[in-house]
């Protein structure tokens, strides 16, 4: 019988597995508020100081971004689920270990086979990196549909970038004909 993602989350909320992190952390970020599988999955790097207060990914500025993108494509924040490569905030919101990342592998598998979404995007190196496993450059990897283990994986710049490029008008663009993909995909 397979678990839900309630159940799952849950499974989750005390793990003890990352000394370093249970240490920094004041929540366990599963993920979307809603528990319900989606056409979407999109799954960022970890969760920063606003996310880790909040228990919800993309919250802060780079979250309006993105809720910002996925209204241009009729989507709602309800309508996808988020979740991150790990479930605590990095003291110093420094990256994501090698072995912090193996020890949250198993739920962000679980994750994705609950949700079992038409089209994972990766936002930014690091989930892209992690999730296709390869040391291309996301500037490479950007807005082309890739298949893993049965999914898609569409690969996307993380709206962090647009922050510190003061919304450059040719990021937008890139952003935007990216979000397009996902429209018919789904
Ligand atoms: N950046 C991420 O990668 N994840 C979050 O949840 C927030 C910001």
């Amino acid at each position: 019988m397979s678990i839900s993602l309630k159940i799952l989350k849950k499974k989750y909320s005390g793990c003890r597995q990352c000394q370093e992190l249970v240490k920094n952390r004041s929540s366990v970020v599963f993920g979307s508020k809603h528990m319900n599988a989606s056409k979407v999955l999109i799954i960022g790097e970890a969760p920063g100081k606003k996310e880790d207060e909040l228990e919800v990914p993309f919250v802060g500025r780079s979250g309006e971004i993105l809720n910002g993108f996925l209204e241009e494509i009729g989507l709602s924040r309800d309508e996808v689920f988020i979740t991150n490569t790990i479930l605590c905030r990095p003291p110093k919101n420094r990256n994501p270990k090698i072995q912090e990342l193996k020890n949250c592998k198993t739920r962000l598998n679980e994750c994705i086979k609950l949700v079992d979404p038409e089209v994972i995007i990766t936002l930014g190196n690091f989930s892209t990196q992690y999730l296709l496993n390869t040391k291309e450059g996301i500037t490479m990897l950007r807005g082309k549909i890739y298949e893993k283990e049965g999914y898609k994986i569409l690969p996307m710049l993380h709206p962090a970038n647009l922050l510190y490029n003061g919304m450059s008008k040719k990021l937008v663009k890139q952003f935007r004909s990216d979000f397009k993909k996902v429209k018919q995909l789904i």
